[in-house]
This record gives C-alpha cells, sequence and structure tokens, in this order.
C-alpha cells in the first residue's frame, strides 16, 4: 500500500459522505431497490429496452434480487448507434439540459443525454472522485480534459464547482500556455489524461522548469489505460499523488470509478449510482469477484440515459472494497478488447509494453505500436522515444535489442523495437492513440 506524499501536507484524512461510509449489505439494499427502479424505467421509457426485455423472455417484475440482472439482455456499441441519435433516451428531449457523444472511430458517434437531476447525480459522484483524490473545497484544479462533446472536461468541471474548488477550464492542448498556467495561477490539482501529462512534463523540462517545484500535489489521470510505472514515472517528475479516475460516456462520463488517495489499490466503483458485472466476453457468463472479464455497467439512478447491463468491451477484475468498505473495487484497466494486438496467436495490449519501456532508464513513456504485414505475416514495430539524455543520435541499437529479446521472453512474441529521437513522436492532445495499424484492410 502506498502512502500519499501531498507535498505540503503531513497527515491525509480521507474525507467521506454517508454513502462512502456504508456497510456493504446497506450499499447492495440501495442497489437493489435502484435496480428494479432502473429496469422498469427502461422498460417503460425506450422501445429498444422494451423489445430488448420482450425478445428475451423477461420482464422487469421478475427482477427480485441482485442475482436476478442476469436474466437481462446485454446492451452492446450497435444497440446506441442503431438509435442515434436520440431513440435510447428515457425522458422527451425537452427534459435534457446537455447532450455529450463520443468521438467513435468509424461511423456515428453515441450520443448520450442528461436531465437536471443526472447532471447533478454526475457532479456528485465527480465531487466524490476528486476529494477521494485527496481534492479539497477551495484548492484550485487546472482541468486539462477537452471540453465539448467529449465528457471529461464538463464533467470534470462540474464535480470540481460542486467540491468548492476554484476551477481553470484550460482544455487540451496548447501544451506552452498549461506550463505558464500552472505557474502562474497554482493549481493544487490537475486533471488530464497520463499521456497528455508527459507532454506537459517535456514542456516544464524544455523550458528549463523544475517540475517539482511546482504547485501540483495532486493528479487524477485517466480517459485511457495507464500503468503503475507510468504512476512511478509522474509521481517522481513532479512530486505529487497520482490516482486513477475512470468512466465512459454511456454510463456517465468521468466519475464512475475512482482510486482513493489513501491506498492508490484500484478504482472504488461508485455503486451507489452504476451497478459492475464482470463476465466473460465470449460466452457473457457473468465471473466471480477476482476474475478478469469484460465490465458491464447498469446504471441505477440515470434517467435521461438509462443502461442496462451495458458491455464497455474494458477488461478488469472486480475485487472487495478497502478504502471504501461497502463499494468494490475494480482493478486498473489493462486494456479495451478493441485495443488488443493478436500477434500469430498471442494477445498484447499497449499497457503491457508500456511497463516494460518504463522499466528502462532509457525510454521516457512516449510511444507507439505500429502493425504491418510482411506477405502473410503480420509484424510489430515499437517506436520507442528516447529521453533526450540518453540518445545518442543513432538509435540506440543495443538498447532496442534488449527490449525485444526481454518482449519475446516474456510475452511470446517477435517484436521490433526502434528508439527514436526525443520529441519525434506525435503527442496526444487527450487519448493518446498508441496502436496504427497499417495492415492492408479486408
Ligand atoms: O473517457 C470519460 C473519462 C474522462 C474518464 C476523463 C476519465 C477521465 P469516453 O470518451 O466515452 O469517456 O471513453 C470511455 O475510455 O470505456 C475506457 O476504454 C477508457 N477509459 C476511461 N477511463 C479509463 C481509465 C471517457 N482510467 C473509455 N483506465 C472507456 C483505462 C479508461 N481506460
Amino acid at each position: 500500500m502506498a502512502s500519499p506524499r501531498l507535498k505540503s501536507t503531513d497527515g491525509y484524512l480521507p474525507e467521506m459522505d454517508d454513502t462512502e461510509r456504508a456497510s456493504r449489505d446497506a450499499i447492495m439494499a440501495l442497489q437493489s431497490k435502484r435496480l428494479a427502479w432502473s429496469l422498469r424505467h427502461a422498460y417503460d421509457n425506450v422501445a429498444h429496452y422494451k423489445n430488448a426485455f420482450d425478445k428475451a423472455g423477461v420482464h422487469p417484475d421478475d427482477f427480485k434480487e441482485l442475482a436476478d440482472l442476469a436474466k437481462f439482455p446485454f446492451t452492446v456499441k450497435t444497440d446506441l448507434r442503431d438509435n442515434y441519435p436520440f431513440n435510447m433516451f428515457a425522458v422527451p428531449r425537452e427534459k435534457l439540459v446537455r447532450v455529450h457523444a463520443s468521438s467513435g472511430t468509424t461511423g456515428k458517434p453515441i450520443v448520450v443525454g442528461y436531465t437536471k437531476a443526472d447532471i447533478a447525480t454526475w457532479s456528485n459522484v465527480m465531487a466524490r472522485s476528486i476529494r477521494a483524490a485527496g481534492g479539497r473545497s477551495g484548492m484550485v484544479i487546472h482541468n486539462a480534459y477537452g471540453y465539448g462533446l467529449f465528457t471529461g472536461g464538463l464533467g470534470v468541471h462540474y464535480g470540481a464547482e460542486e467540491l468548492g474548488c476554484t476551477v481553470v477550464p484550460i482544455s487540451g492542448g496548447m501544451t506552452e500556455r498549461q506550463v505558464q498556467l500552472i505557474n502562474d495561477f497554482k493549481p493544487d490539482i490537475i486533471t488530464v489524461t497520463p499521456s497528455y501529462m508527459l507532454a506537459i512534463l517535456d514542456e516544464f523540462r524544455r523550458q528549463k522548469l523544475d517540475p517539482r517545484q511546482c504547485s501540483l500535489k495532486i493528479g487524477i489521470f485517466g480517459a485511457e489505460p495507464w500503468t503503475n510505472a507510468m504512476r512511478a514515472e509522474i509521481e517522481d517528475a513532479f512530486d505529487m499523488d497520482a490516482t486513477d479516475i475512470y468512466g465512459l460516456s454511456e454510463v456517465i462520463g468521468p466519475g464512475v470509478a475512482q482510486e482513493c488517495l489513501e491506498t492508490k489499490d484500484g478504482l472504488h466503483i461508485w455503486e451507489d449510482h452504476f451497478y459492475p458485472e464482470v463476465i466473460d466476453p465470449e460466452t457473457g457468463k457473468v465471473l466471480p469477484d477476482g476474475e478478469l472479464g469484460e465490465l458491464v455497467f447498469t446504471s441505477l439512478t440515470k434517467e435521461a440515459f438509462p443502461v442496462i447491463r451495458y458491455r464497455t468491451r474494458d477488461l478488469t477484475r472486480l475485487l472487495r472494497g478497502t478504502a471504501r468498505p461497502g463499494m468494490r473495487r475494480m482493478e486498473k484497466v489493462t486494456g479495451r478488447s478493441d485495443d488488443m494486438i493478436i500477434l500469430r496467436g498471442v494477445n498484447l495490449f499497449p499497457t503491457q509494453i508500456e511497463e516494460i519501456l518504463l522499466a528502462t532508464d532509457w525510454c521516457g513513456g512516449h510511444f507507439i505500436l505500429e502493425l504491418t504485414r510482411e506477405g502473410r505475416m503480420d509484424e510489430l514495430t515499437i517506436h520507442a522515444e528516447a529521453r533526450p539524455e540518453y540518445w545518442d543520435g543513432r538509435g540506440l541499437t543495443d538498447h532496442a535489442d534488449r527490449i525485444s529479446t526481454h518482449i519475446k521472453n516474456t510475452i511470446g512474441i517477435t517484436a521490433k523495437v526502434r528508439a527514436v529521437a526525443p520529441a519525434t513522436l506525435e503527442r496526444s492532445l487527450g487519448k493518446a492513440k498508441r496502436v496504427h495499424d497499417k495492415r492492408p484492410k479486408g
């Protein structure tokens, strides 16, 4: 268990609301009551859910206890896409105070909507998340998640205001200005994707500023998979506490689950609003807690856009609660099933490569995975950017070859590793795009 460092504070005492203090039994009783409502609400007000339940031969009245949820059908991304833009809403359009949309790599985006009460719920879980990360009323928060259709910027913004923080709504991009405002406004907290935090770190160094001397004490990083190795990299560079935040637009946005500062041992799911299951992605069978599988969520309180057994495609396992014993944790997400590379039969996630690269001295965590095809064989090339102080101007071939051998010995795949010069790989302003698939389509 890592203890918090909080630069300017000696002791750290967590602050919790009544629900965070509630027992597991109390949470489960609440979930049962709320699930019954949510199933009924979806069935009565969204044609898709009525059809899907009828087709599966289940009715909201069949739900008597938590285990009954498994009888209800899953919802998948294409269900949402097929109902573009507004057909998944359970309230008249006039009741929506906001919509967001997830970018979606292909085709139409997925549109989600919120009533006034939904925004209040979201602000509440986001405020709770910031507090669990060590944030307090009165702190300044530099919010570098993108504002707009993406849920990151506004989701964090409303939660920070709810908690009583001063928000700097800088959004993503203009990295030089990010550093200037961090120096001038002296924020306590930064909220940003971990990959963009590395770009901010580079900019500190480019300006010959010592990041450890800056005011930041707390980082709340999410929206993409990242490893404990990356946590160590960022915490050491900034002398800050870095915690993980998880969420997805379909379920509400950021603030579905948050790592607690005092334990940093995976993310507590705010189970009073979001009911998690982990399933075997092949068979759809619900797996016992502790087993790795695909995360599925059912919303318990959402009015405008209820989701029933929504398959996230994110891979993780459920664990018992620690810092908040009434709520279960999810392990840091290994990756999305969509990002999994299968190379000659071996499964690989970009996070595995991140861990290996960050264990070296020479690579600072900027990397991409390039897939090409030579004849019938798929080839993987890892482009890993060298830290400036290690760059030899040629390609660090010995170092790169050593990583290639290590990957072969530990993961079991053959990959070319190319060390590239500092500041040559494209920086993400939000979510990093790790996999570049250049194989011929079809
Ligand atoms: O990324 C919401 C968010 C914003 C979360 C800011 C945290 C901070 P979407 O754009 O809909 O929503 O993308 C959701 O991003 O299904 C995961 O695959 C991935 N993801 C989000 N948080 C994490 C995390 C926002 N902490 C998708 N670790 C999800 C790993 C994450 N993956």
